[in-house]
């Protein structure tokens, strides 16, 4: 056994992280990169490189680190500090200058395994890979790989993401890119798909025949905080949809892969967007609601309207908040609605996914009190909660026929001892052992643009007069309820009661 998990360790490597001194290195990859050491997950001969344009060398730095360290732990207690900072070094400089790539190249080594991490601001995405490319760095030979990991997003509409991709793939191959979209580093997002095809009992119930609908639910409490610059030119469905609310649909709609290695599951997911129905021939009022929110109260704090939040102009039109029905064309769902939906400063902070399955026919309570049976709900708990819950009908005990719907229950925290994680720990193992099938594609990112274009440009020439406002620590606008009562249906309410019709 090489660790606790009995998988082998990765490769010799440097993680090179370009964008070294910003929050998402402290916050999250530091955090992830000490779970993984401790956890036997990091290659014995593991090299950090920062780069970034502030001038403050090695010492500076790792001072930096240290810092950080100290404030996000991860699941260590601090004696690991030491560890990383004797293998990590740093360069400073602009990601626009060739000076930068001759240091980086200077201080990787000629035949060294690289990771290149751009956790940059999007807009120099391009700038670093084209860089990258002309430098030399994505190279690669028999003795040393050579890997670009990116983050989201990738890019802001379809012109930009086919643009960023050709931009990507003129100087990389598509096996050397590893597309991050954090929520496919979750353990409850990666249990769909074991939950699906481990159980004999759920493939055969998963298909229109026994499927009333589906809800995609990811709400959020935060609101946009310090965020407002970025979010306001993002909004709800670009920040959410094409990406992680998509990977959700995608597992839970998908052909079983032939196996799970190499690109058979990412062919799986893309057939899903290519059949998902194209908002062109819908009418996009009705199956696309948005929504910003006002002022009001989340877990009983005062929050200010988006509007009026720090870097927001007070007449933005950017949704803060978006809900939609979808369809997908092809036997196997065809005829079963998605209702996916996600915001900002909602009353709960709930991701979760529910299928709910056609009632059984009333007959046999004919003549009993009994006029509708309750719902039956598989709810697949992403977070915080983590787990499944199936809700059936029972009778409730006595001499009269009643019946009451009751959950069955299985929780993570309950069956399995945690591991501290970020949800980036098996993103980064998977890219050191060159394993792309947990990232995504091209084409994947590219079709769920296309999908969703249509209502962009929608949008774009929509004031704010027919933008509706939804309290902040609400279930949302108005219109999302009527979005769905509309199929004689309703949403899973977020504080965790009601269900279904
Ligand atoms: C990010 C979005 O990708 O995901 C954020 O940019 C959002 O706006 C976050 O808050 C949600 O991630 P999680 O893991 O907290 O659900």
């Amino acid at each position: 056994m090489t660790n606790q998990y009995d998988i082998e360790p990765p490769p010799p490597c440097t993680l090179v992280i370009f964008g070294a001194t910003g929050d998402l290195t402290r916050r999250l990859l530091m955090p992830a990169l000490r779970n993984m050491r401790r956890a036997g997950l990091l290659p014995h001969d593991f090299a950090l490189l920062g780069v970034a344009s502030r001038d403050i060398g090695d010492d500076g730095f790792r001072d930096h680190l240290r810092k950080g360290m100290e404030e996000f732990k991860g699941g260590t207690d601090g004696s690991d500090i030491d560890w990383f900072l004797e293998r990590t070094c740093y360069v400073s400089g602009k990601f626009e200058d060739d000076g930068t790539y001759r240091a980086i190249a200077d201080r990787l080594g000629k035949d060294r395994n690289a990771l290149f991490y751009l956790a940059t601001p999007p807009s120099e995405f391009s700038v670093v890979v084209e860089h990258l490319g002309k430098a030399n760095l994505l190279k690669e030979t028999d003795d040393h790989w050579r890997r670009l990991i990116i983050e989201k997003p990738f890019g802001h509409d379809l012109p930009s993401a086919i643009a960023l991709n050709k931009d990507i793939l003129k100087v990389a191959r598509e096996d050397q890119i590893f597309r991050i979209d954090h929520y496919l580093g979750k353990e409850t997002v990666q249990n769909i798909m074991v939950f699906r095809f481990s159980n004999g009992f759920v493939e055969p119930l998963w298909n229109r025949d026994h499927i009333d609908h589906v809800q995609i639910t990811v709400a959020e409490t935060v609101g946009v905080e310090q965020r407002g610059k970025s979010y306001d030119a993002t909004g709800a469905l670009r920040d959410m949809v094409p990406n992680h609310l998509f990977q959700l649909l995608s597992l839970i709609a998908m052909e079983p892969p032939a196996c799970l290695g190499g690109d058979a599951l990412r062919n799986e997911k893309a057939k899903v967007l290519d059949a998902v129905q194209d908002f062109r021939r819908q009418n996009r009022h009705q199956n696309v609601v948005r929504g910003q929110y006002g002022a009001g109260r989340v877990n009983d704090k005062p929050v200010v309207a988006y509007c009026q939040s720090p870097d927001v102009p007070p007449d933005s039109t950017t949704e803060t908040f978006v809900a939609m029905k979808l369809g997908i064309d092809n036997w196997r769902w065809v005829g079963v609605p998605f209702y996916l939906r996600t915001g900002k400063a909602l009353m709960r902070r709930r991701t979760e996914i529910t299928i709910q399955f056609k009632q059984a026919p009333l007959t046999l309570f004919r003549g009993t009190p009994i006029e509708h049976l309750p719902t039956n709900d598989l709810t697949l708990h992403i977070q915080p909660e983590e787990g499944v819950t199936l809700r059936f009908g029972v009778k409730v005990p006595g001499p009269a026929v009643a019946i009451d719907g009751v959950d069955m229950k299985f929780g993570y925290e309950n069956a399995f001892q945690r591991m501290p994680s970020t949800g980036y720990e098996t993103l980064l193992y998977d890219s050191m052992m060159g394993d792309g099938s947990l990232f995504m594609r091209a084409d994947t990112i590219e079709a769920g643009w296309r999908v969703m274009q249509p209502v962009l440009d929608t949008w774009k020439n929509e004031g704010r007069r027919e933008l509706p406002i939804y309290a902040a620590g609400s279930a949302g606008p108005s219109e999302a309820d009527e979005l769905i009562r509309r199929d004689g249906r309703r949403w899973r309410s977020l504080d965790g009661r009601g269900d279904g019709k």
